[in-house]
């Protein structure tokens, strides 16, 4: 069942680690995600336990993300989804900062409150603090029956299985997927037509399958985790739809590797970070083939010239020409999912880069599962 634990789940069953199993079971994992829950001829997501009627969906005019840590970034990439698809602003703030803030809280805003463990303090405070002051808050948890999930109106469960390792993984994905869902819900209230709500749809649908597919490349990214944890430090980068992934993959690398691991928008290199790039510091660049690739490949020969190696997460498609970088290549989706395929490739590099310096991968050092303490 989904309250209870099974003991084979709590099996390492033949991995190393449960990083490495909670991996590999992310195509499964998005399955069970999805199940029941898209709707093709309408083009549209069932979400029931949102408990939100079309009309009461229609009313909202704002979206706010709470979450912390990589759930804060997940946010993030579901913010961009929304504003994209449904075209509201959508907005993602990390939960411990929010709740201290004497945030303003608006009847027509709709809030999200996104945790894998359900019982992060700080999440938590903040779904209190908005529901004494009147707001809705919608749960996108993985873990049935926790206080996050009870506290909310409704929501999405995630349906990840247990995820025992402290980096999350399989459960920021199916967050990343429900915020797809969520998006379309949103969208499909509104101008999101019934034939772009089945193009994300079947996008959604191929996810799993992708999913495999990148998860085939994991010993090109092993090989490349090795110079990685070499560095004493990296930069992650990114915009708009990729600027969470850096931060995402950013914080893995920290996580686990113990590595300075630093995520910056491509757009703001030169307005101060490029002064460090050297030999010595190499960047992890996210450059998915969409509307902005030339301009993120202008950032990445501007940090080769200056001697900075670079590894790119990419997409088969785009071309970079004379520039020596190797890279990695995920499957082109719908280009308002490509954070979701873009992401797991960073999973991989940080698991492999501390298997590398021999660290405890699943219980690192300084972290908690969930942090239920202030
Ligand atoms: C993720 O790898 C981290 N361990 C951490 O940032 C985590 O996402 C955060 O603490 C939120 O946890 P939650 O999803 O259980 O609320």
């Amino acid at each position: 069942t989904e309250i209870g634990i099974a003991a084979e789940d709590l099996d390492l069953g033949g991995f190393p680690h449960y990083m490495a199993k909670e991996i590999q079971e992310q195509p499964e994992s998005v399955e069970r995600m999805i199940r029941g829950r898209l709707d093709d001829r309408f083009g549209v997501a069932r979400l029931d336990g949102l408990n939100l009627t079309p009309r009461e969906l229609r009313g909202f005019s704002r979206v706010k993300i709470l979450g912390c840590g990589s759930a804060y970034y997940v946010g993030q990439i579901g913010a961009t989804m929304i504003e994209e698809l449904a075209r509201i602003p959508a907005d993602a703030e990390a939960a411990s900062e929010f709740r201290y803030r004497n945030p303003i809280i608006e009847a027509d805003t709709l809030y999200i409150a996104v945790s894998q463990s359900g019982e992060t303090i700080d999440t938590a405070f903040a779904v209190e603090e908005i529901k004494r002051k009147g707001g809705r808050v919608a749960g996108l948890v993985n873990v049935v029956g926790s206080t996050i999930a009870r506290a909310c109106d409704g929501g999405v469960y995630l349906h990840a299985g247990p995820e025992i390792a402290v980096a999350s993984t399989k459960a920021l994905t199916n967050m990343a997927v429900g915020f797809a869902m969520i998006a379309l819900a949103l969208g499909r209230v509104r101008d999101l037509s019934n034939a772009d709500g089945q193009r994300i749809i079947a996008a959604i649908r191929a996810l799993p399958g992708q999913i495999k597919a990148v998860l085939d490349t994991e010993p090109l990214i092993a090989e490349h985790a090795k110079a990685a944890a070499a560095a004493n430090s990296l930069f992650f980068i990114g915009r708009v739809r990729g600027y969470p992934v850096a931060r995402e993959g950013a914080q893995k690398f920290k996580e686990i590797s113990y590595r300075h691991a630093e995520a910056y928008q491509t757009s703001e290199l030169k307005h101060g970070p490029l002064a460090l790039i050297d030999e010595s510091l190499p960047t992890v660049a996210v450059v998915p083939a969409d509307e902005l690739a030339d301009r993120n490949l202008a950032a990445v020969q501007q940090i080769r010239a200056r001697g900075g190696a670079v590894l790119a997460i990419t997409h088969e498609d785009v071309d970079f020409g004379e520039l020596d970088v190797p890279r990695i290549v995920v499957p082109r989706t719908e280009p308002e999912l490509d954070p979701i395929l873009l992401t797991i490739p960073l999973q991989l590099l940080a698991y492999h880069a501390a298997l590398t310096l021999g660290y405890d991968i699943d219980k690192p050092r300084n972290l908690a599962k969930s942090v239920t303490v202030e």
